[in-house]
């Protein structure tokens, strides 16, 4: 009969197979589906493990209901989250779950701390004090709790940024950097001193530094790097979850939480090349950006077009562009635009997508909508494969896209996105842009092609608006 110990030890390992098979399947469009089953999968391996071990180790009574009934709430709480979320949610909802792990990871190491420096002449101290490893413990502690802490409220601001309750500008406190900095200098001052005399202040002090960073460096970062925030917080609450692993002696976690942390800085770093920004400077809270002056430049006059006279400017073009963003996930237009892209085809237009790498609010996000509205994939293409054809087409159909198609990003150096690549939709012949107003896009910027000769704005919502085309087609 092999113990549990053992079983347990055994579906650890598969659960961390399954975690990686996850993330290997949800790096492509067509494995996705298969890869979320991986990692849900796993997931239930890891929580009947868990149980298991805890039973077999006498856990009390009152500790195992409570183990139950926490896992049980939190399941049917996650079920229906996951249920009702809008796309355009999604965002804001991994921000809100990454403060989770960071608030878990917090708890951990107070725990850790509350049972072993706490009681110096408890059974665990006294072990660890006798094998020599009482101040890796407590390193682990003072690393555990200020990843955890830094990720608990840098992840609470990213959620408050992304739902519009707090205003998307940059903070920009004077001497931002030097904080920063100074609060990173003052961290491993005061760990050295934790791991040499673990007293209660110090540990309080770590907490309340890691809270203030954590607030600081996410508040400091504009709305156009807040796709980097997401993914580089999902980086945070995996290294979080592996110092927890660490302290709590849990292989799994550590496993997991290195996966996470690995691939969520990968992504982090392959989101930062996409959008010309440096790495090091999202990672570090917008570290070297200065404040660039609010412009209110005035750019001329724009020109207002209708539906119809779009229709028949499609009519007569023989290449057409759809370039789509928030806007089209917001007014769920994307069953019309794929309609529209099927009429044109029809009569011979040669209709293609340009998506731009943060177009909408996730990465990915327009491919899926364009995906459920049955276009063809080999019509749906990148950024890079398309800004060279813009010249060459008669029609640009920006749907509900801003920031993602301005051209300050490319030609004015003061902007605050500039350098970030862009669709050169300006090129076409004429560019329709389908929004509702005047108003500026999520990163707050003006956007000079809504007054260029070769644009006209058909306001409205994308949807009514897609569907009064393909009423006059
Ligand atoms: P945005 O720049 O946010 O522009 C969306 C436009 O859609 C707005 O100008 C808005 O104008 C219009 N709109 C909203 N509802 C509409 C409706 N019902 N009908 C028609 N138009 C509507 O979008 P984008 O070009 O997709 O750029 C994405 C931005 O979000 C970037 O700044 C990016 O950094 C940021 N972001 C991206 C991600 C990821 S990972 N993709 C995550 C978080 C943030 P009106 O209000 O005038 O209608």
């Amino acid at each position: 009969m092999i113990s549990i110990e053992t079983a347990a030890s055994s579906a650890y390992i598969v659960a961390a197979l399954l975690f990686i098979l996850a993330l290997a399947g949800l790096s492509k469009h067509e494995t996705s589906k298969a890869g979320n089953t991986f990692g849900v999968t796993g997931m239930a391996v890891a929580l009947v493990a868990t149980i298991a071990l805890a039973i077999d180790r006498d856990i009390e009574p009152l500790g195992l209901a409570l183990l139950i009934g926490a896992t049980a709430v939190g399941a049917a709480i996650g079920l229906w989250r996951a249920r009702v979320v809008k796309m355009t949610g999604m965002p804001e909802l991994i921000a809100l779950l990454h403060s989770f792990v960071g608030l878990a990871a917090v708890l951990v190491g107070w725990n850790g701390y509350l049972h072993v420096e706490w009681h110096p002449n408890g059974v665990e101290a006294d072990l660890l004090h006798g094998a020599g490893l009482l101040g890796i413990h407590s390193a682990e502690v003072a690393i555990g709790v200020f990843i955890g802490a830094v990720t608990f409220t840098g992840s609470i601001v990213a959620n408050l940024k992304l739902s519009a309750r707090m205003k998307s500008t940059p903070l920009m406190l004077p001497g931002k950097n030097i904080l920063n900095v100074g609060a990173l200098v003052l961290f491993f001052a005061l760990t050295v001193w934790f791991v040499a005399d673990p007293a209660l202040w110090l540990l309080v002090a770590i907490t309340a530094l890691a809270l203030l960073l954590g607030w600081h460096l996410v508040a400091s970062i504009g709305g156009g790097d807040m796709p980097v925030v997401v993914s580089m917080l999902n980086s945070y609450s995996g290294w979080a979850a592996a110092a927890s692993g660490f302290l709590l002696g849990n292989d799994l976690l550590i496993v997991t939480g290195a996966l996470v942390g690995s691939s969520g800085a990968y992504l982090s770093y392959i989101m930062c090349k996409a959008m010309n920004r440096s790495f090091i400077s999202v990672i570090a809270g917008g570290f070297g950006i200065e404040a660039a002056p609010a412009s209110d430049k005035d750019y001329g006059e724009h020109r207002e077009i209708t539906a119809e006279s779009v229709a028949e400017l499609l009519g007569s073009a023989d290449s057409v562009i759809i370039t789509p963003g928030y806007g089209m996930a917001v007014a769920q237009a994307q069953h019309g635009v794929a309609e529209l892209t099927r009429k044109l085809r029809e009569r011979g237009v040669n209709v293609r997508f340009g998506i731009h790498p943060v177009a909408g609010r996730l990465p990915g996000h327009m491919n899926v909508l364009l995906a459920e509205a049955k276009v063809p994939y080999d019509i749906v293409l990148e950024m890079d494969e398309i800004n060279d054809d813009f010249d060459n087409t008669s029609v640009v159909l920006v749907i509900g896209a801003n920031d993602t198609v301005n051209p300050a990003a490319a030609e004015d150096p003061g902007s605050p996105i500039a350098g970030m690549p862009v669709l050169t939709v300006w090129e076409a012949d004429n560019v329709i842009v389908f929004k509702r107003s005047m108003a500026s896009g999520y990163a707050g910027v003006q956007n000079p092609l809504f007054y260029r000769q070769n644009s006209a704005m058909l306001f409205g919502d994308a949807k009514d608006r897609v569907e009064n085309i393909l009423q006059a087609l």
